[in-house]
């Protein structure tokens, strides 16, 4: 299994993450900040984390996120 991780904190609700990777991601208007969906959070680190299969579109969005605030842990 794979992690992807959001630093949900530190996203600035840019979309990128959105519109590169749309299964995973969607804009939360209300905070103005990205979901990845269906992700747990970690009480521990405050951070946002999701175990796939396949890391998809997420390698995109983690590179492409101004914030850097998504990673993937393989
Ligand atoms: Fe936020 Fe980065 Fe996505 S700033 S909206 S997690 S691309």
């Amino acid at each position: 299994m794979k992690k992807i991780i959001q630093n949900r904190e530190g996203c600035i609700g840019c979309g990128t993450c959105v519109a590169l990777c749309p299964k995973f991601w969607e804009m939360d208007d209300s905070e103005g900040k990205a979901n990845l969906k269906d992700a747990k959070k970690n009480e521990e680190t405050g951070e946002y984390e999701l175990s796939v299969e396949e890391i998809e579109c997420n390698q995109e969005a983690a590179e492409a996120c101004p914030v850097q605030v998504i990673r993937i842990e393989n």
